[in-house]
């Protein structure tokens, strides 16, 4: 071309979580059977959307209203109910004015980082989800920046470490947080939300809390919404059916901003989230529609408490069976539907590979040219036995580890992977 037409932050945009998915593809067609680990989506992992959500649904079908485009920011009456239903809690107040829809938090995300001022850095967790991690390394053109999630402190953020970037770097406007997190399982307990909050306070920034998960949690942890914390700092709450009905089809999630007017700045970006979003005219109407519905209905709460405690139940199951392995650690997850298993850094770096057939052998020496031990050991486990997880590599960590999910819903199944991915570590790390 006589101009370059790549954009600068092109080379940031990575999403492992789905990457592995075309090698897996690829194994599939040699005749390798694979297990899908590797993405949250607990309807290809065989849950079942219950018949009440699913008949909500169809009604909405046949009313005419579905087909009609919403206003800009999303349906009235289901941005009045989410506003009531934040104004509800203790916390910030907001109105229907501060909610806004977006196709998934994936084009909330995009949107987000879209128009935030190059210059503008939001600083992550890591490990980090992608999506995130990404969108923010995109939006400056560098590597995203990170604060530590320590997995010695069941994952919990240094504050410490983040405190100490947001003093020495100038350019961080804001801090991200996903609670519960995803790829940890983390659940953070109301004093770290507010030592985080206060940071944000003291050094004139907003938080963006990703709170997809935020009614997925277990073990005894509580959910709790960055409203409650957040008192007079801006702040962006990210909101999403796709992991609750669940429905990640239906590509239906939300922003919750709270107090825009208390900083001209930030509202002036809320209302660029907004004018883009004009531009598109509006998000899917039929999701949005279904949410005061379903949520008001008793059987929404019974349905998440039950799921809650399955989740539960298998991440016990799981790290009873992992934390047998030498050289390894598993925290245990409290919310979100992931696990991840860390891998000693001095083991990893001469794991015993696992036999596999030699087609597949030769296919995979590509893809894991150049590339952090934990890929090349999440790929050998992969051409071994088909299971396919995620390096941690892939989720902005220098820890090495990978990801896998609470999601397999044939017991028989999801036990025999445990057992499976117990007996290949051991001899990997052995
Ligand atoms: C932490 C987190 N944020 C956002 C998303 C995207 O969700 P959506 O389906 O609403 O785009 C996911 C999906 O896995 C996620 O795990």
């Amino acid at each position: 071309m006589r101009r370059n037409i790549v954009w600068e932050g092109a080379d940031q945009l990575h999403y492992e979580i789905r990457e592995i998915v075309g090698v897996a593809h690829s194994l599939e067609k040699m005749g390798l059977e694979i297990i899908y680990e590797n993405i949250g989506d607990p309807v290809q992992k065989g849950e079942e959307v219950p018949e009440w959500i699913r008949g909500i649904i169809t009604n909405l079908v046949s009313q005419s209203q579905s087909y009609a485009y919403t206003a800009t920011e999303g349906a009235l009456e289901t941005r009045k109910y989410l506003a009531n239903s934040v104004n509800s809690r203790e916390g910030c107040k907001i109105s229907e004015d501060d909610i806004i829809f977006f196709n998934g938090l994936g084009d909330a995300v995009a949107t987000v980082f879209a128009f935030l001022k190059r210059e503008a850095r939001v600083i992550g967790p890591s490990p980090a989800y992608s999506t995130l991690s990404s969108a923010e390394a995109a939006h400056s053109g560098y590597s995203h920046m990170t604060y530590t999630l320590d997995p010695e402190n069941n994952w919990m953020p240094d504050l410490e470490d983040l405190e100490n970037k947001v003093k020495y770097n100038d350019a961080i406007a804001g801090i991200l947080l996903i609670n519960p997190d995803n790829p940890t399982g983390a659940v953070y307990p109301l004093e770290v939300l507010e030592k985080m909050v206060d940071i944000a306070r003291r050094y004139d920034l907003f938080v963006i809390c990703d709170e997809t998960y935020s009614h997925i949690v277990y073990n005894g942890a509580e959910g709790i919404h960055l409203s409650r914390v957040i008192g007079d700092v801006p702040g962006i709450a990210m909101r999403s059916i796709s992991k609750e009905y669940p429905w990640p089809g239906g590509r239906c999630g939300w922003i919750e901003v709270f107090n825009r007017e208390k900083d001209e700045n930030f509202n002036e970006f809320i209302k660029t989230l907004v004018n883009a979003k004009r531009l598109e005219v509006c998000s899917t109407t039929l999701p949005q529609l279904s949410i005061p519905i379903t949520y008001s209905d008793p059987r929404y709460w019974e349905h998440m408490e039950a799921r809650n405690k399955r989740f539960g139940e298998r991440a016990k199951e799981a790290v009873e069976i992992l934390s047998k392995v030498e050289g390894i650690r598993v925290n245990l997850p409290y919310g979100a539907f992931y696990l991840t298993v860390l891998i000693d850094e001095e083991r990893i770096k001469s794991f015993k590979k696992l036999p596999m057939p030699g087609e597949i052998n030769d296919f995979l020496s590509e893809p894991i040219k150049n590339s952090a031990p934990d890929k090349k050991l999440v790929y050998n486990l992969l051409g071994a036995t088909g299971i396919c997880s995620v390096p941690l590599s892939g989720f902005c960590s220098e820890l090495s580890g990978f990801r896998v999910t609470l999601l397999e819903n044939d017991d028989e199944k999801r036990v025999k992977i445990w057992n499976t991915l117990a007996d290949s570590l051991t001899k990997m790390l052995g």
